[in-house]
């Protein structure tokens, strides 16, 4: 076999076998197919598609690159919650230490900035010392003593998804429901909890824009964890606004950080509450949504979700003073308020374009190789909804950089709708 072939038979839309795709994976994840071919193997198959068979087959050689953990050997039941990508979604880090906090343990593979979306590994290593690579033995024992556990694709899980994500982002194979389900399936499969929450995101800042887009892929997600013998649902949530406030890295952190302290933007806490209780009850800690709000409503307010992150970041390393004093993190050397340019009620903070923008500032990458600026990024202060008068306060920038911070506040600008009429505010799930 060669992995010419392979790609000429995608981009000829042909469907390929199950050893053709284990044969690209495989040779890709031990060194054997250089990174050119990965690239064009994933752009034929951004344009031509993959049939459900061969992204299961896709999904499951992914899995394989490296190990598959069996967790029901280490815990009775172990969850896991994965987002499909979006901008200020930092979901993940609030909700598992709740999780993880209401007795249900947490074994969590994340990934890092993807396109003009945020990662949440790229969000945790603001965090000094956090380390996001344990090996197969770390993450076992962290989770059978911790209870928790929020690491990244390594050399021994899912290590064909840490290659080909890192090339994905930076060479326009991001959109595709493929792609995107194998990625994610993957890293859920090889990580072995028994239990997953999907969020798929639909909107403007969604890599799948319509309902129903967000809808097949969900329902792909779904049956490939069902084949694989997991208990799988997959929420659909509005992506066409960013989510919370923060946007960016370290301010994503302190957002997320935030919740677990008792305070965060209405509609991220709400978020978080939702995702939270879905964990809950498909974990079988809580019988109903309602319950499982509840517990994890009491465990923000009792402080024992903020003491889960605190152990969590302890046992990977990360430096536990940031968690209790926000101020450490390292902060951007110009931040700059952006006044509404008029009055009237909000109808668009496009959420693409703030990714964009951030991304533009240094917050994700052009380049596998580029470095993440942990400190930049935006605040936005006024969402959907929301009437303002000429002059409030609309968004602030962080930026390293004076030429970049003019451009994102053009940008973001942009990225604005105002009308006279009034606008309600947008959902937060839509199934
Ligand atoms: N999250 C992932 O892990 N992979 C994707 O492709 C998109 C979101």
């Amino acid at each position: 076999m060669r992995a010419v072939d392979i790609i000429i038979k995608k981009r000829d839309k042909q469907e390929l076998t199950s050893q053709e795709i284990d044969f690209f994976i495989q040779g890709f994840s031990n060194g054997d197919i250089p990174d050119y071919q990965a690239s064009a193997f994933a752009m034929a198959i951004v344009l031509n598609g993959m049939t459900p068979f061969e992204t299961a087959d896709l999904t499951l050689a992914m899995a394989r690159s490296g190990q598959v953990l069996d967790l029901s050997k280490v815990v009775d039941i172990a969850v896991d919650k994965h987002s499909s990508g979006g901008v200020g979604d930092k979901t993940s880090i609030s909700v598992m230490p709740m999780v993880a906090a209401c007795g249900l343990p947490v074994g969590k593979m994340s990934g890092r900035g993807l396109g003009f979306s945020g990662g949440t590994l790229d969000k945790l290593e603001s965090i000094p010392g956090y380390r996001v690579d344990l090996t197969t033995d770390e993450f076992i024992q962290q989770l059978k003593d911790k209870g928790i556990v929020l690491t990244g694709q390594s050399l021994d899980l899912a290590p064909a998804d840490g290659k080909m994500y890192a090339l994905r982002d930076v060479t326009g194979t991001v959109p595709s429901m493929p792609l995107i389900a194998s990625s994610i399936m993957c890293k859920k499969i090889a990580s072995g909890a028994q239990a997953i929450v999907l969020d798929v995101k639909t909107g403007l800042g969604a890599f799948m824009q319509t309902l129903d887009e967000a809808r097949e892929l969900g329902q792909l997600m779904v049956d490939i964890g069902r084949l694989a013998g997991r208990k799988t649902v997959a929420l659909l949530s509005d992506m066409n606004q960013p989510l919370g406030s923060a946007v960016g890295n370290a301010l994503e952190l302190i957002e997320a950080v935030g919740l677990l302290h008792g305070h965060a933007p209405a509609d991220y806490y709400e978020h978080c509450l939702h995702v939270a209780a879905h964990v809950l009850v498909l974990g079988q800690r809580a019988k109903t949504l309602d319950e499982g709000r509840a517990m994890a409503e009491k465990c923000i307010a009792n402080g024992s979700a903020l003491e889960k992150f605190r152990v969590l970041v302890q046992a990977q390393g990360g430096d536990v003073s940031y968690v209790d004093d926000i101020s450490k993190f390292t902060s951007a050397k110009y931040v700059q308020v952006i006044p509404a340019p008029r009055s009237g009620y909000i109808s668009q903070v496009h959420a693409r374009i703030v990714g964009e923008a951030s991304v533009a500032l240094g917050a994700g990458r052009y380049r596998k190789s580029d470095p993440i600026d942990h400190a930049v990024g935006f605040l936005i202060q006024k969402k959907v909804g929301d009437k303002v008068e000429t002059g409030q306060p609309l968004f602030e920038i962080h930026a390293n950089d004076e030429a970049k911070l003019a451009e994102a506040a053009q940008s973001v600008l942009s990225a604005y709708g105002f009308s006279d009429e009034f606008v309600p505010p947008l959902p937060l799930f839509y199934e």
